[in-house]
């Protein structure tokens, strides 16, 4: 009777016989301590948060980089145009020319101002968006018209949107040779008109910004201050 039993007990109990396959076979822990090749999920995040943080600085020094790279580039360099005699440009007046030449700086309209003893060249170029301002000689005036902006004589701004003054030229004289005659002006770039001998010729040289008291600094693009805190900034 007891050995009966015995052989009714179920195949593969955990105190049997049988050593096969069963239905559901225990999980199998495997250890990677030894596994060169195994990335931990928190290495793994760890990797993605490096890599995260590399690709957001680059987002944000390549543009600065970028930028201080293009002033270095746009930097123009000097190359003289002859504007035609001292004499084309009388004394209290300005005189608005076009000018042509090989740098893309000169294929443009220039005001020339003879005033208060030196000749200043002013650009057409609006400091706001780059539109071409017109000179009134009524008002011995510039003024833009696309959004209004109105400058002074000097070209300082004395409304609207305009962030500084009009640009200007460099400017020099010779004579029928060749050779520098006179003297620099009272401000950057301009020439002051003492003993010029009126068949002198005078030269435009590379533009360059200004700001509000007549201060040079390298050639700004349109809409882009000179001063305070936006010209740190810009164009973010
Ligand atoms: S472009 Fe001259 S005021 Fe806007």
């Amino acid at each position: 009777m007891a050995e009966s039993q015995g052989n009714d007990a179920p195949q593969g109990s955990s105190g049997g016989q049988y050593a096969g396959p069963r239905a559901i076979d225990p999980v199998q822990e495997h250890s990677h301590d030894h596994d060169p090749d195994f990335i931990t999920r928190t290495k793994f995040l760890s990797g993605v948060a490096v890599a995260g943080g590399a690709v957001l600085t680059a987002a944000i020094l390549v543009p600065i980089a970028g930028f201080a790279g293009a002033d270095a580039v746009k930097t123009p360099k000097a190359q003289w145009v002859d504007i035609g005699p001292v004499s084309n440009f009388p004394d209290g007046q300005t005189t608005s020319i076009a000018v042509s030449g090989q740098s893309e700086w000169s294929d443009a309209r220039v005001f020339v101002r003879n005033k208060d003893g030196q000749i200043l060249a002013i650009w057409n170029r609006c400091a706001h968006l780059g539109c071409p301002v017109e000179y009134f000689k009524g008002g011995d005036n510039f003024v833009c018209p696309c959004h209004g902006g109105a400058y002074n004589s000097l070209g300082l701004v004395v409304a609207g949107p305009p962030p500084r003054p009009l640009d200007r030229f460099n400017i020099k004289v010779v004579n029928s040779g060749g050779a520098t005659v006179g003297s620099v002006g009272k401000v950057h770039g301009s020439w002051s008109t003492a003993g010029l001998n009126p068949s002198a010729r005078l030269l435009l040289g590379s533009p360059f910004s200004i700001d509000s008291n007549q201060s040079a600094t390298r050639l700004h693009d349109p809409g882009e201050p000179v001063t305070g805190v936006l010209s740190n900034l810009y164009p973010f």
